[in-house]
């Protein structure tokens, strides 16, 4: 049994779903799981895990400063341990490439190449939005085409498929050998 540590950043809660889910994964596959707020958290990485799954989401282009400025402090611990990096974003629903700029981007910024990558698309949840942001978000869908601009319910493009398995691959290596007979 593996110990995992998922310490993640989030504004609007989607994240904080995501790590959920995947610390549910996490302990379906007979391993223990421990999420972490960094906002509200930042402290020193604890000991005693097997692996770390950071998790970040995406605002105007960067992820949050805070989730940089924990793995800037602990990168020889993540280096040192299987770890992985969840992007969450918009882009990540059909622009790869653009999701893809801003894992460059946080990696340049901290100095940390994560092996494993997961980019997951995010939600747009206008009913929790304040007057200002509501407006800003519906613009900008309508200026990308997108049909998602009545603000009056919330839009989720999370695959959780996609989040399951890329937990399950990131897991494979701490999976028990088979007992001998
Ligand atoms: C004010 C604002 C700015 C955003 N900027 C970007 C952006 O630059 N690129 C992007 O791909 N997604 C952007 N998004 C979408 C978020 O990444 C998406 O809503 C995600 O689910 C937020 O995760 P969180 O709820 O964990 O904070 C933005 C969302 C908001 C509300």
């Amino acid at each position: 049994m593996a110990k995992i540590y998922i310490p993640y950043g989030t504004v609007e809660g989607q994240t904080a779903h995501i790590v959920e889910y995947i610390a549910d994964v996490v302990r379906a596959n007979g391993h223990q799981a421990e999420t972490a707020d960094l906002k509200h958290s930042p402290g020193p990485f604890p000991g005693g895990y097997d692996g770390v799954i950071v998790a970040a989401s995406v605002h105007v282009g960067k992820h949050e400063g805070y989730v940089a400025d924990f793995v800037k402090k602990n990168r020889a611990e993540l280096e040192r341990l299987p770890s992985a990096l969840v992007s969450v974003s918009m882009a990540a629903h059909g622009d790869e490439q653009t999701a893809e700029g801003y894992v460059e981007k946080f990696e340049q910024d901290t100095g940390w190449r994560p092996a494993h990558i997961g980019l997951f698309a995010g939600a747009v949840l206008y009913t929790h939005y304040g007057f200002i942001k509501k407006h800003v978000m519906k613009k900008i869908a309508s200026d990308k085409g997108s049909p998602d601009t009545d603000t009056s319910r919330d839009y989720v493009y999370t695959e959780w498929d996609g989040v399951r398995r890329f937990t399950e691959d990131f897991l494979a290596r701490f999976a028990e050998p088979p007992a001998q007979s």
